[in-house]
This record gives structure tokens, C-alpha cells and sequence, in this order.
């Protein structure tokens, strides 16, 4: 794979599963340089290390914007994301230079649905409470009113976002015996039917729900939408459940619901900042299961990832079809 009779130059941000690693090195022509780290590339290392890039594979804490485009130079071509989001990916610069992406929806679904239905109910049925009640000694008796919660039988859940893996978290869900599926979005889906799925304005979901998924992608629209507003239409009962991006939500505002009973639990998959500090507010609260951004991380599913995103990126690096090219 040559530019110009040169080997094409490709910067991997993190060390990653090796399915990817392995076709990246198989390439022929294809130079690969690695932040050999699991830790995030430092700004100042990964504006050295695109430099005259042809190819970028990044992570979701990669913020790939103007400064680092121009860094790399006009070589780069495609840059491919380790992620199905792309909020961290500054488009409109991409698109101005004519970059291709590459992304992985669609491969992670199950496992992030999954992950969503096992917060749902590690919150709803306060499973680290119980858990912490055990190894502390606060286990004295079985207590009639003792860690009680709340179940999805017969309950509304309401899923913001039914795109792939809301839909995927909703067939999970239904067969817990859940009466009613409200979803909120841009545009009805078709797809909806399969979970008699109701489309319904975002008040009408907040006010009506007993848990409420966050499924939906980040985007300025969406910054924000979980917000003091919000979390004073929700029933005092209600759990909510944020598996898409932390930014969604305003966390002082969650604090303050979640402090004060206005709503019962919540379960983060996502925070703002990523980690979140360990002094964070959020943290102390019983009622507040907050999860270490793990929705994708199954091994198989973050190999077939890792090969989805080396396979995107050498399909931009020759010009050919990508196997999931972000259009737009
Ligand atoms: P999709 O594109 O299939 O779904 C995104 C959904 O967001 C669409 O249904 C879209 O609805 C909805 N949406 C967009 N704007 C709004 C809005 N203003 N109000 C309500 N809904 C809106 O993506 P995926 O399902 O594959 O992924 C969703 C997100 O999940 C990703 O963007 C990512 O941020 C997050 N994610 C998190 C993971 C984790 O580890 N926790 C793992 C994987 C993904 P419409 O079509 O009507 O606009
Ligand atoms: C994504 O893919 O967007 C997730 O947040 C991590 O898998």
C-alpha cells in the first residue's frame, strides 16, 4: 500500500486488542507506530505521533479536532474509531478535509444492551448496596423492609434514543413482563412495533416512565437534555439509566434529584469527566450506581471491534469500501 511510492504512515493511539493489531501489521506497506500504552496518548504525543499520517485509528478519549488535523498534515485520509460514538471526532473540520471515517456500530450492540439491562437492574434491585451490606456486617436478619426496590413487572419503561442499541435494551427488556415501551427521539421508528414501542413527546416519556434508558447519541441537541427540568417531571419511584455519553446529563442536577428523593436511583455507565474523580458528589450516594464506561467491554466484542476498525481503516488508506463508513 503505497503513497506516491512510499509506505503509507498510520498512527494507533492505544494499545489494542490484537485482531486489529494483527491486519494493521499484515498490510503490506503500511507503517504502523503505537502509543504502546493502556493508558490515554498524552495531546502533546499524539500531535507528534500523527504527523504526516496517512491513517488514524483513535479511542472515544481521543478528541480528534482542528489542531490535531492540522498536525497531521494533508496525508490523512481516513481516520477510523475504535467506538460507535463520534462525538469526540470534530466533523465538520473532517468533512472540510475531505477525511473518510470509519466506525463500529452495530458489532458492540448486544453487548452494551446487555450491560444497560444488568445496570438497570443492579440499580432498580440496589445489588452493590446488598452486596456492601454482606461484607460489612449489616447483613443482621431477613428484614421485611429491608432493601427493598423496584421491578420491571408491570412497570413503563421509556427508552430516549430507540436506535440500535436502544432497541436492543428494549427486546431485553420486554420479557420481564414490562406493560408499556415509550421512546422519545427525532422520528418514529419502524422498528418500534417489534417491542410495542410507543412514540411519544420527551415530557410525556419523563412523566409517565418508572426507568428511563438513556440510549440516544451525543450531539447539541442532546448536551444536556437530563437536566434539573427533566429530573422534576420523573416520578419520585423512577430509576434512570444513562448508557449513551455522561455529557447527556447534567450532573449537578442528577446530584440534586437523586439527593433529595426526587427521583429513586440512577445507574451511570457514562460520566462527565471519564474517569470520574473519586471525590465526585455522585459517589457518595446509595442510590447512585456509577459504572466504569464498560457497556462494549466483553472480549470477543471489543476483538471484533478492534479487526472492524483496522479493516476500516486500510479500506480508506487504498481508496476502497470501508466495511462501516460514517457518512455525512
Ligand atoms: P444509533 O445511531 O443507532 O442510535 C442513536 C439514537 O439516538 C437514534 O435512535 C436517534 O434517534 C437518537 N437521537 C438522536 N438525537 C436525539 C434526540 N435529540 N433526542 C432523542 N434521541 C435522539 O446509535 P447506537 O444505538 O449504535 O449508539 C448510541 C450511542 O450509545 C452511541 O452514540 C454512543 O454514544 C453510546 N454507546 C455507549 C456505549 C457504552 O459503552 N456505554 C457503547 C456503545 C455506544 P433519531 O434517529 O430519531 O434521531
Ligand atoms: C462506543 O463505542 O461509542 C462506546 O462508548 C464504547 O464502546
Amino acid at each position: 500500500m503505497k503513497a506516491a511510492g512510499k509506505l503509507m504512515k498510520v498512527f494507533v493511539t492505544r494499545r489494542i486488542p490484537q485482531e486489529g493489531m494483527k491486519i494493521l501489521s499484515a498490510a503490506a506497506d503500511c507503517e504502523v507506530s503505537l502509543w504502546d500504552s493502556d493508558e490515554p496518548v498524552p495531546k502533546a504525543e499524539l500531535l507528534k505521533g500523527v504527523q504526516g499520517a496517512h491513517g488514524l485509528l483513535c479511542l472515544l478519549s481521543d478528541k480528534i479536532d482542528a489542531e490535531v488535523l492540522d498536525a497531521a498534515g494533508p496525508n490523512l485520509k481516513v481516520i477510523s474509531t475504535l467506538s460507535v460514538g463520534f462525538d469526540h471526532l470534530a466533523m465538520d473540520e473532517i468533512k472540510k478535509r475531505g477525511i473518510r471515517v470509519g466506525y463500529t456500530p452495530d458489532v458492540l450492540t448486544d453487548a452494551t444492551a446487555e450491560l444497560t439491562v444488568a445496570l438497570l437492574l443492579a440499580t432498580a434491585r440496589r445489588l452493590p448496596e446488598g452486596v456492601e451490606e454482606v461484607k460489612n456486617g449489616g447483613w443482621s436478619s431477613w428484614k421485611p423492609l429491608w432493601l427493598c426496590g423496584y421491578g420491571l413487572s408491570g412497570s413503563t419503561v421509556g427508552v430516549i434514543g430507540l436506535g440500535r442499541i436502544g432497541m436492543a435494551i428494549s427486546q431485553r427488556l420486554m420479557p420481564f413482563g414490562v406493560k408499556r415501551l415509550l421512546y422519545s427521539g427525532r422520528t418514529a421508528k419502524p422498528h418500534a412495533a417489534e417491542v410495542k414501542g410507543e412514540f411519544v413527546p420527551l415530557d410525556t416519556l419523563v412523566s409517565e416512565s418508572d426507568f428511563i434508558v438513556v440510549s440516544c447519541s451525543l450531539t447539541p441537541e442532546t448536551q444536556g437534555l437530563c437536566d434539573k427540568a427533566f429530573f422534576s417531571k420523573m416520578k419520585n419511584t423512577a430509576v434512570f439509566v444513562n448508557s449513551s455519553r455522561g455529557a447527556v446529563v447534567n450532573q449537578e442536577d442528577l446530584y440534586e434529584a437523586l439527593s433529595s428523593g426526587q427521583i429513586a436511583a440512577a445507574g451511570l455507565d457514562v460520566t462527565t469527566p471519564e474517569p470520574l474523580p473519586t471525590n465526585h458528589p455522585l459517589l457518595t450516594l446509595k442510590n447512585c450506581v456509577v459504572l466504569p464506561h464498560i457497556g462494549s467491554a466483553t472480549y470477543s466484542t471489543r476483538g471484533v471491534m478492534s479487526a472492524l476498525s483496522a479493516r476500516n481503516l486500510l479500506g480508506g488508506l487504498q481508496g476502497t469500501e470501508m466495511p462501516s463508513e460514517l457518512t455525512f
